[in-house]
Protein backbone atom coordinates (compact mmCIF):
# COMPACT_ATOMS: atom_id res chain seq x y z
CA UNK A 1 0.00 0.00 0.00
CA UNK A 2 1.15 3.56 -0.71
CA UNK A 3 1.97 6.01 1.49
CA UNK A 4 -1.08 7.85 2.36
CA UNK A 5 0.15 11.74 2.52
CA UNK A 6 -3.30 13.59 2.56
CA UNK A 7 -3.62 12.36 6.28
CA UNK A 8 -2.84 13.79 9.69
CA UNK A 9 -0.64 11.46 10.37
CA UNK A 10 0.84 9.69 6.71
CA UNK A 11 0.91 6.14 6.89
CA UNK A 12 0.63 2.68 4.54
CA UNK A 13 -1.56 0.79 7.39
CA UNK A 14 -4.89 2.29 6.50
CA UNK A 15 -5.00 3.97 9.55
CA UNK A 16 -8.51 5.89 8.67
CA UNK A 17 -10.71 2.82 8.84
CA UNK A 18 -9.38 2.36 12.64
CA UNK A 19 -11.09 5.28 14.12
CA UNK A 20 -10.15 4.74 17.56
CA UNK A 21 -6.93 3.74 16.58
CA UNK A 22 -6.49 7.22 14.84
CA UNK A 23 -7.70 9.52 17.20
CA UNK A 24 -5.59 8.03 19.83
CA UNK A 25 -2.14 8.50 17.86
CA UNK A 26 -3.68 12.44 17.03
CA UNK A 27 -3.98 12.58 20.62
CA UNK A 28 -0.30 11.60 21.28
CA UNK A 29 1.06 13.91 18.17
CA UNK A 30 0.84 16.99 19.71
CA UNK A 31 2.59 16.08 22.60
CA UNK A 32 5.60 14.38 20.60
CA UNK A 33 5.64 18.07 18.77
CA UNK A 34 5.95 19.67 22.09
CA UNK A 35 8.82 16.88 22.99
CA UNK A 36 10.25 17.75 19.65
CA UNK A 37 9.83 21.36 20.03
CA UNK A 38 11.62 21.16 23.84
CA UNK A 39 14.36 18.75 22.96
CA UNK A 40 14.85 18.22 19.09
CA UNK A 41 17.79 19.86 17.24
CA UNK A 42 18.52 23.39 19.16
CA UNK A 43 17.57 26.47 17.08
CA UNK A 44 16.20 24.76 13.99
CA UNK A 45 12.89 26.05 13.77
CA UNK A 46 12.47 27.80 10.36
CA UNK A 47 14.90 26.45 8.68
CA UNK A 48 14.62 24.70 5.59
CA UNK A 49 16.23 21.51 4.86
CA UNK A 50 17.13 19.15 1.91
CA UNK A 51 15.84 15.76 3.48
CA UNK A 52 14.37 12.72 2.24
CA UNK A 53 10.99 11.49 3.16
CA UNK A 54 9.45 8.17 2.67
CA UNK A 55 7.06 8.28 0.22
CA UNK A 56 6.87 4.95 -0.67
CA UNK A 57 8.36 1.14 1.16
CA UNK A 58 9.07 -0.11 -2.04
CA UNK A 59 12.97 -0.76 -2.00
CA UNK A 60 13.37 0.97 -5.58
CA UNK A 61 12.66 4.41 -4.46
CA UNK A 62 11.63 4.36 -1.29
CA UNK A 63 12.37 8.58 -0.48
CA UNK A 64 12.02 11.87 -2.07
CA UNK A 65 14.95 14.82 -1.43
CA UNK A 66 13.48 18.21 -1.07
CA UNK A 67 13.35 21.07 1.13
CA UNK A 68 11.30 20.46 4.49
CA UNK A 69 10.70 23.16 6.96
CA UNK A 70 11.67 21.98 10.34
CA UNK A 71 9.60 21.57 12.06
CA UNK A 72 7.30 20.58 9.27
CA UNK A 73 8.60 17.01 8.23
CA UNK A 74 5.77 14.73 8.04
CA UNK A 75 6.53 12.21 10.59
CA UNK A 76 4.47 8.75 9.56
CA UNK A 77 3.84 4.79 10.18
CA UNK A 78 5.22 3.02 7.67
CA UNK A 79 5.42 -0.87 7.92
CA UNK A 80 6.83 -3.20 4.75
CA UNK A 81 4.50 -5.13 3.63
CA UNK A 82 2.43 -8.73 4.68
CA UNK A 83 4.64 -11.68 3.39
CA UNK A 84 1.38 -14.40 2.43
CA UNK A 85 2.54 -17.15 4.60
CA UNK A 86 4.96 -15.91 6.88
CA UNK A 87 5.45 -18.08 9.58
CA UNK A 88 7.69 -18.46 12.57
CA UNK A 89 11.38 -18.94 11.66
CA UNK A 90 12.76 -19.98 15.10
CA UNK A 91 11.82 -20.97 18.73
CA UNK A 92 9.52 -23.22 20.30
CA UNK A 93 6.41 -21.87 17.71
CA UNK A 94 8.48 -22.35 14.63
CA UNK A 95 6.10 -23.14 11.72
CA UNK A 96 3.27 -21.57 13.23
CA UNK A 97 1.42 -19.01 11.03
CA UNK A 98 3.22 -15.53 11.95
CA UNK A 99 1.14 -13.74 14.65
CA UNK A 100 -0.98 -10.83 13.60
CA UNK A 101 -2.00 -9.96 17.21
CA UNK A 102 0.06 -10.23 20.22
CA UNK A 103 -0.27 -13.59 21.75
CA UNK A 104 -1.48 -13.43 25.26
CA UNK A 105 1.39 -15.12 27.50
CA UNK A 106 3.80 -12.82 25.70
CA UNK A 107 2.13 -9.40 26.23
CA UNK A 108 4.37 -8.34 28.29
CA UNK A 109 7.68 -9.44 26.76
CA UNK A 110 6.65 -7.88 23.78
CA UNK A 111 5.99 -4.60 25.15
CA UNK A 112 9.08 -4.57 27.14
CA UNK A 113 10.87 -5.33 24.18
CA UNK A 114 9.50 -2.38 21.42
CA UNK A 115 9.29 0.39 25.06
CA UNK A 116 13.24 -0.69 25.16
CA UNK A 117 13.60 0.19 21.13
CA UNK A 118 11.31 2.92 21.49
CA UNK A 119 13.52 4.56 23.99
CA UNK A 120 16.67 4.49 22.46
CA UNK A 121 14.99 6.53 19.39
CA UNK A 122 14.22 9.84 21.44
CA UNK A 123 17.18 9.74 23.38
CA UNK A 124 20.00 9.95 20.81
CA UNK A 125 17.49 13.53 19.12
CA UNK A 126 18.34 14.14 22.88
CA UNK A 127 22.25 13.31 22.94
CA UNK A 128 22.59 15.37 19.14
CA UNK A 129 20.18 18.28 20.03
CA UNK A 130 23.06 21.06 20.32
CA UNK A 131 25.23 19.48 17.58
CA UNK A 132 23.62 21.95 15.20
CA UNK A 133 25.25 25.17 16.61
CA UNK A 134 28.53 23.62 15.78
CA UNK A 135 28.74 21.77 12.36
CA UNK A 136 31.65 21.63 10.19
CA UNK A 137 29.49 22.45 7.26
CA UNK A 138 25.88 22.35 5.94
CA UNK A 139 26.43 19.07 4.25
CA UNK A 140 26.84 17.73 7.83
CA UNK A 141 23.98 19.96 9.44
CA UNK A 142 21.60 18.34 6.60
CA UNK A 143 23.00 14.87 7.49
CA UNK A 144 22.55 15.55 11.31
CA UNK A 145 19.07 16.91 11.22
CA UNK A 146 18.09 13.74 8.44
CA UNK A 147 19.28 11.47 11.93
CA UNK A 148 17.45 13.27 14.01
CA UNK A 149 13.97 13.16 11.99
CA UNK A 150 14.17 9.56 11.19
CA UNK A 151 15.09 8.58 14.62
CA UNK A 152 11.94 10.77 15.18
CA UNK A 153 9.95 8.79 12.95
CA UNK A 154 11.54 5.35 14.70
CA UNK A 155 9.59 6.41 17.55
CA UNK A 156 6.49 6.95 15.59
CA UNK A 157 6.91 3.38 14.32
CA UNK A 158 7.22 1.90 17.99
CA UNK A 159 4.58 4.04 19.11
CA UNK A 160 1.88 2.63 16.50
CA UNK A 161 2.80 -0.61 17.79
CA UNK A 162 2.20 0.20 21.38
CA UNK A 163 -1.04 1.66 20.48
CA UNK A 164 -2.08 -0.35 18.15
CA UNK A 165 -1.60 -3.84 20.12
CA UNK A 166 -0.73 -2.89 23.95
CA UNK A 167 -3.96 -1.02 24.32
CA UNK A 168 -4.24 1.24 27.98
CA UNK A 169 -0.74 0.03 29.11
CA UNK A 170 0.39 0.80 25.43
CA UNK A 171 -0.66 4.16 25.62
CA UNK A 172 0.70 4.35 29.01
CA UNK A 173 4.11 3.55 27.73
CA UNK A 174 3.85 5.96 24.37
CA UNK A 175 3.59 8.80 26.71
CA UNK A 176 6.39 7.92 29.16
CA UNK A 177 8.87 7.87 26.00
CA UNK A 178 7.92 11.26 25.88
CA UNK A 179 8.82 12.17 29.71
CA UNK A 180 11.91 10.34 30.05
CA UNK A 181 15.30 12.32 28.79
CA UNK A 182 18.47 11.65 27.84
CA UNK A 183 21.35 11.70 31.05
CA UNK A 184 17.96 13.16 33.35
CA UNK A 185 19.02 11.97 37.10
CA UNK A 186 15.60 11.59 38.02
CA UNK A 187 14.23 10.04 34.85
CA UNK A 188 16.43 8.90 32.24
CA UNK A 189 16.50 6.61 29.20
CA UNK A 190 16.67 3.12 29.67
CA UNK A 191 19.73 2.24 28.40
CA UNK A 192 23.19 3.39 29.65
CA UNK A 193 24.82 4.50 26.58
CA UNK A 194 22.00 7.04 25.49
CA UNK A 195 22.20 8.43 28.50
CA UNK A 196 25.69 9.46 27.79
CA UNK A 197 26.46 12.91 25.92
CA UNK A 198 27.34 13.92 22.63
CA UNK A 199 28.99 16.98 23.18
CA UNK A 200 31.00 17.40 19.66
CA UNK A 201 31.02 16.01 16.42
CA UNK A 202 33.63 13.34 16.69
CA UNK A 203 31.36 12.19 19.05
CA UNK A 204 28.48 12.36 16.48
CA UNK A 205 30.44 10.77 14.00
CA UNK A 206 31.22 7.99 16.67
CA UNK A 207 27.80 7.55 17.63
CA UNK A 208 26.34 7.02 13.92
CA UNK A 209 29.25 4.40 13.45
CA UNK A 210 28.85 2.34 16.61
CA UNK A 211 25.90 2.82 18.72
CA UNK A 212 23.42 3.39 15.12
CA UNK A 213 25.05 0.07 14.20
CA UNK A 214 23.74 -1.59 17.29
CA UNK A 215 20.21 -0.37 16.26
CA UNK A 216 21.36 -2.00 13.61
CA UNK A 217 21.75 -5.77 14.92
CA UNK A 218 18.88 -5.35 17.27
CA UNK A 219 16.10 -4.06 14.43
CA UNK A 220 17.72 -6.78 12.58
CA UNK A 221 16.80 -9.80 15.33
CA UNK A 222 13.36 -7.93 15.55
CA UNK A 223 12.81 -8.20 12.14
CA UNK A 224 13.02 -12.16 12.42
CA UNK A 225 10.15 -11.91 14.96
CA UNK A 226 6.95 -14.05 15.10
CA UNK A 227 5.03 -11.12 15.69
CA UNK A 228 4.26 -10.14 12.49
CA UNK A 229 4.10 -6.21 13.12
CA UNK A 230 7.26 -5.93 14.75
CA UNK A 231 8.81 -7.84 12.10
CA UNK A 232 7.21 -5.32 9.41
CA UNK A 233 8.09 -2.12 10.82
CA UNK A 234 11.59 -2.82 12.11
CA UNK A 235 12.45 -3.97 8.43
CA UNK A 236 11.32 -0.33 7.13
CA UNK A 237 13.54 1.39 9.76
CA UNK A 238 16.59 -0.69 8.67
CA UNK A 239 16.28 0.64 5.32
CA UNK A 240 16.28 4.22 6.68
CA UNK A 241 19.04 2.98 9.42
CA UNK A 242 21.82 2.50 6.80
CA UNK A 243 21.73 5.83 6.40
CA UNK A 244 22.80 7.04 9.72
CA UNK A 245 25.89 4.41 9.51
CA UNK A 246 26.97 6.06 6.89
CA UNK A 247 27.03 9.44 8.29
CA UNK A 248 29.42 7.88 10.95
CA UNK A 249 31.62 6.22 8.71
CA UNK A 250 32.27 8.59 6.22
CA UNK A 251 32.35 11.19 8.82
CA UNK A 252 35.36 9.41 10.38
CA UNK A 253 36.78 8.77 7.28
CA UNK A 254 36.61 12.40 6.29
CA UNK A 255 38.29 13.17 9.66
CA UNK A 256 41.15 10.55 9.29
CA UNK A 257 41.63 11.49 5.49
CA UNK A 258 42.25 15.10 6.72
CA UNK A 259 44.42 13.68 9.88
CA UNK A 260 46.15 11.68 7.56
CA UNK A 261 46.94 14.46 4.66
CA UNK A 262 48.32 16.83 7.33
CA UNK A 263 50.60 14.43 8.86
CA UNK A 264 52.17 13.58 4.99
CA UNK A 265 52.59 17.06 3.78
CA UNK A 266 54.19 18.48 7.26
CA UNK A 267 56.01 14.94 7.81
CA UNK A 268 55.07 14.57 11.30
CA UNK A 269 53.09 12.07 13.46
CA UNK A 270 53.38 14.61 16.73
CA UNK A 271 50.00 14.63 18.23
CA UNK A 272 50.95 17.79 20.27
CA UNK A 273 52.29 19.55 16.33
CA UNK A 274 48.90 18.45 14.85
CA UNK A 275 46.82 19.97 17.14
CA UNK A 276 48.63 22.68 16.73
CA UNK A 277 47.90 22.78 13.50
CA UNK A 278 44.02 22.03 14.05
CA UNK A 279 43.22 18.44 13.03
CA UNK A 280 42.40 15.33 15.71
CA UNK A 281 45.87 13.40 15.66
CA UNK A 282 45.43 9.43 15.45
CA UNK A 283 45.80 8.12 18.85
CA UNK A 284 42.95 10.63 20.41
CA UNK A 285 40.84 9.30 17.05
CA UNK A 286 41.54 5.37 19.05
CA UNK A 287 40.48 6.76 22.38
CA UNK A 288 37.21 8.20 21.22
CA UNK A 289 37.23 4.71 19.40
CA UNK A 290 37.60 2.76 22.20
CA UNK A 291 34.71 4.72 24.37
CA UNK A 292 32.21 4.33 21.87
CA UNK A 293 32.90 0.75 21.15
CA UNK A 294 32.76 -0.15 24.53
CA UNK A 295 29.61 1.28 25.74
CA UNK A 296 27.92 0.36 22.59
CA UNK A 297 29.08 -3.39 23.23
CA UNK A 298 27.31 -3.43 26.74
CA UNK A 299 24.01 -2.33 24.87
CA UNK A 300 23.57 -6.17 23.77
CA UNK A 301 23.34 -6.91 27.55
CA UNK A 302 24.58 -9.98 29.40
CA UNK A 303 26.53 -12.62 27.86
CA UNK A 304 24.83 -15.20 28.99
CA UNK A 305 20.72 -14.42 29.49
CA UNK A 306 17.59 -16.05 30.64
CA UNK A 307 15.57 -12.95 28.96
CA UNK A 308 17.28 -13.64 25.39
CA UNK A 309 16.75 -17.08 25.57
CA UNK A 310 12.92 -16.32 26.60
CA UNK A 311 12.86 -13.42 23.56
CA UNK A 312 14.34 -16.50 21.10
CA UNK A 313 12.48 -19.62 22.43
CA UNK A 314 8.80 -17.58 22.38
CA UNK A 315 9.89 -16.97 18.91
CA UNK A 316 10.10 -12.50 19.83
CA UNK A 317 13.42 -12.11 18.64
CA UNK A 318 15.89 -13.91 16.75
CA UNK A 319 19.81 -13.70 15.47
CA UNK A 320 20.92 -11.72 12.96
CA UNK A 321 20.06 -13.37 9.71
CA UNK A 322 18.31 -16.15 11.38
CA UNK A 323 16.78 -17.53 8.20
CA UNK A 324 20.53 -17.78 6.87
CA UNK A 325 21.66 -19.82 9.59
CA UNK A 326 21.88 -23.55 8.88
CA UNK A 327 20.79 -25.19 11.64
CA UNK A 328 17.37 -26.10 13.60
CA UNK A 329 16.17 -22.61 14.77
CA UNK A 330 15.39 -23.76 17.86
CA UNK A 331 18.83 -24.63 19.83
CA UNK A 332 18.55 -27.31 21.85
CA UNK A 333 21.34 -28.68 22.28
CA UNK A 334 24.05 -26.37 20.85
CA UNK A 335 26.59 -24.24 22.73
CA UNK A 336 28.04 -21.25 21.52
CA UNK A 337 31.55 -19.54 23.56
CA UNK A 338 31.01 -17.19 26.21
CA UNK A 339 34.11 -15.66 27.90
CA UNK A 340 35.07 -15.55 31.57
CA UNK A 341 37.96 -14.61 33.74
CA UNK A 342 39.04 -17.64 35.48
CA UNK A 343 42.73 -17.13 37.44
CA UNK A 344 43.70 -13.87 36.31
CA UNK A 345 43.05 -15.12 32.60
CA UNK A 346 40.48 -14.54 30.02
CA UNK A 347 39.05 -17.78 29.11
CA UNK A 348 36.02 -19.40 26.89
CA UNK A 349 33.55 -21.38 28.39
CA UNK A 350 30.93 -23.49 26.29
CA UNK A 351 27.33 -21.88 27.39
CA UNK A 352 23.80 -23.51 25.87
CA UNK A 353 23.71 -21.32 23.09
CA UNK A 354 19.90 -20.36 23.70
CA UNK A 355 21.21 -18.34 26.79
CA UNK A 356 24.30 -16.70 24.81
CA UNK A 357 22.24 -14.63 21.87
CA UNK A 358 23.21 -11.73 23.43
CA UNK A 359 26.68 -12.48 22.85
CA UNK A 360 26.43 -13.92 19.19
CA UNK A 361 24.64 -10.76 18.34
CA UNK A 362 27.34 -8.70 20.32
CA UNK A 363 30.21 -11.26 17.58
CA UNK A 364 27.70 -10.69 14.73
CA UNK A 365 28.22 -6.55 15.80
CA UNK A 366 32.18 -6.63 16.38
CA UNK A 367 32.60 -8.31 12.53
CA UNK A 368 30.74 -5.41 10.94
CA UNK A 369 32.31 -3.00 13.18
CA UNK A 370 35.78 -4.55 12.48
CA UNK A 371 35.22 -4.19 8.78
CA UNK A 372 34.70 -1.02 8.70
CA UNK A 373 37.19 0.06 10.95
CA UNK A 374 39.49 -1.82 8.08
CA UNK A 375 38.09 0.93 5.57
CA UNK A 376 38.97 3.71 7.89
CA UNK A 377 42.52 2.40 8.20
CA UNK A 378 42.74 2.15 4.01
CA UNK A 379 42.17 6.07 3.98
CA UNK A 380 45.06 6.01 6.52
CA UNK A 381 47.01 3.72 4.45
CA UNK A 382 46.18 5.68 1.13
CA UNK A 383 47.61 9.45 2.73
CA UNK A 384 50.98 7.39 2.76
CA UNK A 385 50.94 7.13 7.18
CA UNK A 386 51.87 4.04 8.80
CA UNK A 387 49.03 3.67 11.27
CA UNK A 388 45.77 1.69 11.94
CA UNK A 389 43.50 1.59 14.35
CA UNK A 390 41.95 -1.38 16.08
CA UNK A 391 38.95 -2.25 17.53
CA UNK A 392 39.98 -3.36 21.71
CA UNK A 393 39.28 -6.73 22.97
CA UNK A 394 35.32 -7.12 23.89
CA UNK A 395 36.31 -7.43 27.25
CA UNK A 396 37.65 -3.71 27.57
CA UNK A 397 35.94 -1.24 29.54
CA UNK A 398 32.86 -2.93 30.14
CA UNK A 399 30.17 -2.35 32.61
CA UNK A 400 27.76 -5.35 32.15
CA UNK A 401 28.04 -9.00 31.56
CA UNK A 402 30.45 -11.74 32.89
CA UNK A 403 33.64 -9.26 32.59
CA UNK A 404 32.23 -6.18 33.88
CA UNK A 405 34.65 -4.07 36.05
CA UNK A 406 37.50 -6.46 34.93
CA UNK A 407 40.23 -4.82 34.61
CA UNK A 408 40.85 -5.68 30.49
CA UNK A 409 43.25 -4.00 28.31
CA UNK A 410 42.56 -3.35 24.62
CA UNK A 411 44.46 -6.44 23.62
CA UNK A 412 42.24 -8.35 26.12
CA UNK A 413 44.86 -8.80 28.81
CA UNK A 414 43.98 -8.77 32.27
CA UNK A 415 46.26 -6.46 34.54
CA UNK A 416 45.34 -4.96 38.07
CA UNK A 417 43.46 -2.29 38.88
CA UNK A 418 46.67 0.17 39.39
CA UNK A 419 47.68 -1.05 36.32
CA UNK A 420 44.25 -0.12 34.35
CA UNK A 421 43.95 3.33 35.69
CA UNK A 422 47.46 4.26 35.13
CA UNK A 423 46.61 3.49 31.67
CA UNK A 424 43.59 4.50 31.23
CA UNK A 425 45.19 8.49 29.43
CA UNK A 426 46.14 6.37 27.16
CA UNK A 427 42.89 4.10 26.15
CA UNK A 428 40.10 6.34 26.55
CA UNK A 429 39.61 9.90 25.89
CA UNK A 430 41.08 12.58 28.88
CA UNK A 431 39.33 15.35 29.81
CA UNK A 432 42.33 16.86 27.92
CA UNK A 433 41.42 15.52 24.84
CA UNK A 434 37.77 16.41 24.85
CA UNK A 435 38.71 20.02 25.72
CA UNK A 436 40.30 20.12 22.54
CA UNK A 437 38.19 18.55 20.49
CA UNK A 438 35.67 20.56 21.77
CA UNK A 439 37.48 23.77 21.20
CA UNK A 440 37.56 22.51 16.83
CA UNK A 441 33.95 23.47 17.48
CA UNK A 442 32.94 26.27 15.22
CA UNK A 443 30.00 26.60 12.86
CA UNK A 444 30.94 26.81 9.50
CA UNK A 445 27.64 27.83 7.58
CA UNK A 446 28.51 28.85 3.75
CA UNK A 447 27.64 26.26 1.20
CA UNK A 448 30.75 24.17 0.32
CA UNK A 449 33.10 25.15 3.04
CA UNK A 450 34.17 22.74 5.78
CA UNK A 451 35.93 22.98 9.12
CA UNK A 452 39.64 22.68 8.93
CA UNK A 453 39.55 19.19 10.59
CA UNK A 454 37.62 17.92 8.53
CA UNK A 455 37.39 16.72 4.91
CA UNK A 456 35.15 17.34 1.88
CA UNK A 457 32.50 14.66 1.39
CA UNK A 458 33.77 13.13 -2.21
CA UNK A 459 29.53 13.29 -3.16
CA UNK A 460 26.85 15.33 -2.44
CA UNK A 461 23.25 14.16 -1.27
CA UNK A 462 20.94 12.43 -3.63
CA UNK A 463 23.55 13.31 -6.71
CA UNK A 464 23.79 17.35 -5.47
CA UNK A 465 26.84 19.24 -5.88
CA UNK A 466 29.12 19.31 -2.61
CA UNK A 467 28.21 22.77 -2.45
CA UNK A 468 24.85 22.55 -2.81
CA UNK A 469 22.77 25.09 0.08
CA UNK A 470 21.65 21.70 1.89
CA UNK A 471 19.92 24.03 4.57
CA UNK A 472 18.51 27.70 4.08
CA UNK A 473 18.47 29.50 7.28
CA UNK A 474 16.17 32.11 6.26
FE1 LIG B 1 16.54 4.61 15.07
FE1 LIG C 1 19.64 5.44 13.69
Amino acid sequence: MAIDYSQKIPNNVDLASDKTLQRALEHWQPHFLSWWSEMGPDESRGFDVYLRTAVSVDHKGWAQFDYVKMPDYRWGIFLNPTEPGRSVGFGAHKGEPAWQEVPGEYRSTLRRIVVTQGDTEPASVEQQRHLGLTCPSLYDLRNLFQVNVEEGRHLWAMVYLLHAYFGRDGREEAEALLQRRSGDADNPRILGAFNEQTPDWLSFFMFTFFTDRDGKYQLSALAESGFDPLARTTRFMLTEEAHHMFVGESGIGRILQRTAETMASHKTDDPKRLRELGVIDLPTMQRYLNFHLSVTLDLFGADVSSNAANFYTGGLKGRFEESKIADDHQLLSATYPVLEIADGKIVTTEAAAVNALNERLRDDYIADTVAGVGRWNRIIQKAGIDFALTVPHKGFNRRIGTLAGACVTPQGEVVSREVWEAKRREWLPSDEDRAYVHSLMGRVVEPGKFANWIAPPSRGINSQPVDFEYVRFN
